[in-house]
């Protein structure tokens, strides 16, 4: 069974978009960072795919520069999903799909929509093993239009415990200014003891984005980098570069 099943829960999915998404630090030059790389690739996004969608965020920024672009959400959590309808409600040209991408038959989901200029995802493929996440990586190269792009938003692994510390440290005082902010009464300490404690942590299986990228060159991208990352958050990707195959 795929990790991270604890996102089908409505507690877990309203805690996160109510919550922890808006903490999360510098996500809005993420998302720029994310949008930049769209728009150099100089395709008329026709087609999108979200894999791990969440509420949409990802998806809403793309549609808001390309709202024609056919999008294609996939989320294997039915709130998640829930949500994404409710915040793009004002297009007609999506498809929200309720599935696992844990295994290799989400692709027969989504052969409908193939091939995708752009594929994004956000915060969700670390709960998958690194087999499975290269694995998963050439399946997304496999759909990829010719010169189409693949962007990860993601959680990796510190290379050290206390640089670890540190993100968690900052991830903290986040979740703690965002609390205060919507009037809750929490203590830093609070926050600190139900971040440590977080029902989606067990799920995380972190790989560090250098080796990442180094799968994503191996199974063919170009222009692969770390494209942005503060500490554990990094964007990260590459190009299918003129259909080429990789080989
Ligand atoms: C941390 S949330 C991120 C949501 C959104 N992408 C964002 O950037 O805010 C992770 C999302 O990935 C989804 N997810 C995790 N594992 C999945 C899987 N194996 N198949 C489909 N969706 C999955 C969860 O349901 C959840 O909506």
């Amino acid at each position: 069974m795929t990790r991270g099943q604890a996102w089908k829960t409505p507690e877990l999915a309203n805690k996160y978009l109510s919550g922890v998404r808006g903490a999360i630090p510098l996500a809005n030059e993420q998302i720029e960072v994310m949008m930049r790389l769209i728009k150099a690739t100089g395709i008329n996004v026709g087609s999108f795919l979200d894999l791990g969608s969440g509420d949409g965020i990802l998806s809403a920024a793309i549609l808001d520069n390309f709202p024609d672009a056919k999008a294609v959400l996939l989320d294997f959590s039915e709130p998640m999903i829930e949500a994404a309808k409710n915040k793009l409600r004002a297009y007609n040209n999506i498809d929200f799909i309720v599935y696992d991408y844990g295994d290799s038959s989400w692709i027969k989901k989504v052969a409908y929509s193939f091939p995708f200029d752009i594929v994004v995802s956000g915060f969700s493929i670390h709960h998958q093993t690194d087999s499975r996440k290269y694995e998963l990586y050439k399946e997304i190269f496999d759909l990829l239009s010719a010169d189409g792009l693949f962007i990860n938003i993601e959680h990796v692994l510190s290379p050290t415990k206390w640089i670890g510390s540190i993100f968690a440290e900052y991830f903290i005082d986040s979740l703690y200014r965002l609390q205060l902010k919507q009037g809750g009464k929490m203590s830093l300490q609070e926050v600190a003891g139900e971040f440590y404690n977080r029902p989606d942590k067990e799920a995380n299986i972190l790989a560090p984005v250098e080796k990442q990228c180094e799968w994503l060159r191996r199974i063919g991208y170009k222009d692969v980098d770390c494209y942005f990352k503060i500490f554990e958050l990094a964007v990260f990707g590459g190009r299918r570069v003129n259909g080429d195959n990789g080989v």
